[in-house]
């Protein structure tokens, strides 16, 4: 393992210095405070309040119906929690597509009120306008190619992405348009690990991986998913360390049954 760059507070050009030196990047999600001062304090290097706060926050079964206004609340509550780590915002599902402008009034929103240190956008070519606008204001965006959960409806299914030649070349293609715009690092979800090597080699800007495999410059997974919080999400590409469905399920139930029977609080519990 590398040694790891030493910094109070990790920034896009830090991120882009870990890529020059091989230093792989760490990024999980977060959603609140005291999570994010758990990650914080663990010391990983990107914070991600992800639209997966949807799902794992508010139960919907896609990303699509979070709103700005709540991803706000949730960059809020996130960034009064981080000291070290670089907080990136996804702008949530219609705040972006299709008008340039409302793109940048949707990212200067999540910076200026939420304190945060950059966006995340899904697609490639197809939203460059958007890329450009926010860009030229001086925010910092990420690029998320590959599965796109927000398109989902196109999809159909989540399946692994440009396993066929002709999306494999647009994949490529969309990565070097992002790089050229101006992204500062890409997320690449759920496609074959040798291509996303191949991307990570071809563009300077660094790749953050999730079901992309080794060869790319950093990883990412759901906090919720690593920490065995959501039971229903197994796929191949998701480590988990923990079970903590069960271990809270547990700790729950000894408390009913302390609550039950008497035996809490005890003397020591009480004034
Ligand atoms: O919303 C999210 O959590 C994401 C990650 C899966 C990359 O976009």
């Amino acid at each position: 393992m590398k040694d790891t760059l030493k910094v109070n507070k990790v920034t896009t050009h830090v991120l882009q210095e870990m890529k020059l030196r091989g230093e792989k990047i760490s990024m999980l999600t977060a959603y609140d405070y005291s999570h994010a001062r758990i990650l914080d304090e663990a010391g990983v290097d990107v914070i991600l309040v992800g639209d997966s706060a949807s799902n794992v926050m508010a139960g919907y079964t896609t990303t699509l119906p979070i709103t700005l206004n709540e991803m706000i609340y949730h960059a809020s509550s996130v960034m009064r929690a981080v000291k070290r780590a670089l907080v990136v915002v996804d702008l949530p599902f219609g705040s972006y597509q299709g008008d340039s402008k409302e793109a940048l009034y949707s990212a200067i929103r999540i910076m200026k009120e939420s304190g945060a240190n950059a966006v995340k956008l899904e697609g490639g070519k197809q939203i460059l306008e958007s890329i450009d606008r926010i860009l030229s204001a001086g925010i910092p965006v990420m690029g998320h190619l590959g599965l796109t959960p927000q398109s989902i409806h196109k999809f159909g299914t989540y399946v692994v992405r440009a396993t066929q030649d002709q999306e494999a070349r647009q994949l490529t293609e969309d990565a070097y348009i992002l790089e050229k715009a101006g992204c500062f690092s890409i997320v690449l979800e759920k496609i074959p690990a040798k291509l996303a090597t191949q991307v990570t080699k071809k563009i300077r800007i660094p790749t953050i991986g999730i079901g992309a495999g080794a060869g790319v410059n950093g990883q990412v997974l759901v906090l919720h998913d690593m920490l065995g919080i959501s039971q229903d999400f197994s796929p191949r590409f998701l480590r988990r360390y923990h079970n903590l469905y069960e271990e809270i399920k547990g700790s729950v139930k000894a408390y009913i049954s302390d609550v039950k029977s008497g035996e809490f609080p005890n003397k020591r519990e009480q004034y």
